[in-house]
């Protein structure tokens, strides 16, 4: 059984394929080596209109649904996920962020750009700065502050572990403007990384996906106009989470590309290289390492396509999407594992794709919500809100709501 593809689903697949066969196969292993931003690449994804897929043609985007953005992100990620990484940042965080939360003027401004991902002839795309040195999944723990003064907020703190951290132009960044609220005193802002205390660090120096460009962003009194807070004060944290269901979507993709991409190649290697006079395959070791491959890589794609039909549909998609990711990183974990071990000698040597493959692998069980973090979405999902809480303001929060109620509890007592 198949799922019931339109044929511009089809179309967009074949093309990604294509674009991937034939525009990022090439210098992929030495991309790698030398930590080189694929530019060419995604310049390339701009002009095919991949870098805003899902965004409204209103707004620069190509109007496709999260299918077909599944189908794309897969295909390129068989090839190289540090194409893919960029392409799912600038797609399902910024350009999502944007049209969903921001203003027309935000939009005329910025997105239309961000969705060709070109503007004045230059490659335009963006970033999503939430992390910071001490709060990864802990993320209503940032410090970044934004103070209001007058017409402005004043920018600073720092950010890291930032997915085109260099090579976008816009960034979208989540900022404490009443520390006191916890996570209900963060804000979203629109910034400019041209904009004066704007600093970007050094690349990291990283074990996959080693041709996306991550760095950490500093900010030292960086002046933001009013007009590009996104939505109201104090939002800023619920948009991050809804950005975020649907980026993970997009990870989990790439993990299903990676899975498959590696699974491609051990089926190839293991048919073609004999061992004790018979083919690899042929033995059974080696099957049914390939039987589980396929298995656990179905598994992981009908869970992808499954959150992208019900975010399609407008649906709730957050156990969905959460669910996905997790099977779909732990997928590609393994899988990648496996395909080495397949190739033996050969998958340990770089030229055969799969130890890179491997070491990409390993980033989709962190970024955009780690495995863990994952189950706490999962869990709060199917046993209720409160369960499997793991963050100290969450602690805090709970233990003030105590107080207060304890509190009015005894109001009326004394009244009467
Ligand atoms: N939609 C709307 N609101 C939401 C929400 C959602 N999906 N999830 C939470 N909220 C709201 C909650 O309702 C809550 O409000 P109330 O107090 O009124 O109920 C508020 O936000 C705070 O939520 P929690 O109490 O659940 O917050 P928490 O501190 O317990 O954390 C968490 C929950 C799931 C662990 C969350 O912090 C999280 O997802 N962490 C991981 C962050 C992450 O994915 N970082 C990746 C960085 S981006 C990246 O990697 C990009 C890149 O470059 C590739």
């Amino acid at each position: 059984m198949d799922f019931d593809y339109s044929e511009e689903q089809l179309m967009i697949k074949a093309a990604a394929r294509d674009f991937a066969v034939r525009e990022c196969l090439p210098g992929v292993v030495d991309r790698d080596e030398h930590q080189q931003f694929p530019k060419t690449q995604i310049n390339r994804l701009a002009e095919l209109g991949l870098m805003g897929m899902m965004v409204s043609p209103e707004w620069g985007g190509s109007g496709l649904d999260t299918v077909s953005y599944v189908l794309a992100i897969e295909e390129i990620s068989k090839v190289d996920p540090s194409v893919s990484v960029c392409m799912s940042v600038n797609n399902s965080l910024v350009c999502y962020g944007l049209e969903r939360f921001g203003s027309d003027l935000i939009k005329r401004k910025y997105l239309t750009g961000l969705a060709r991902g070109i503007k004045d002839g230059q490659l335009y795309i963006g970033a999503f700065l939430l992390s910071e040195p001490e709060a990864g999944s802990d993320a209503t723990s940032q410090r970044t502050t934004a103070v209001r003064r007058g017409g402005e907020y004043i920018l600073n703190g720092m950010k890291n572990w930032i997915t085109n951290g260099n090579s976008a132009s816009v960034y979208i960044v989540f900022a404490q403007t009443d520390p006191l609220q916890g996570s209900k005193g963060i804000s979203a802002f629109v910034v400019e990384k041209r904009w004066s205390g704007v600093q970007v660090g050094p690349k990291e120096n990283k074990m996959g996906i080693r041709g996306s460009d991550t760095h950490s962003v500093g900010f030292t009194d960086v002046r933001i106009p009013l007009e590009n807070r996104l939505g109201e004060e104090g939002e800023g944290f619920a948009q991050a989470m809804k950005i975020l269901e649907g980026g993970r979507i997009g990870i989990a993709a790439q993990a299903l590309g990676i899975a498959a991409g590696a699974y491609e190649r051990a089926l190839s290697y293991a048919s073609q290289r004999k061992a004790f006079g018979v083919s690899l395959a042929t033995h059974q070791a080696i099957a049914f390492k390939l039987s589980d491959m396929a298995t656990r890589i179905e598994g992981s794609r009908w869970m992808c396509l499954h959150a992208a039909w019900q975010k399609d549909k407008g649906m709730d998609f957050s156990l969905s999407g959460s669910m996905a990711k997790l099977v779909s990183s732990e997928t590609a974990m393994w899988v990648t594992t496996e395909a080495v071990q397949v190739l033996g000698g050969y998958g340990y040597v770089k030229e055969y794709h799969v130890e890179r493959m491997m070491r990409d692998a390993k980033i989709t069980q962190i970024y955009e919500g780690t495995s863990e973090v994952q189950r706490i979405v999962i869990s709060r999902n199917i046993l209720g809100k409160r369960t499997a809480t793991s963050s100290e303001e969450s602690l805090r929060k709970e233990t003030i709501r105590e107080v207060v109620e304890a509190g009015m509890g005894e109001e009326p007592l004394a009244q009467n």
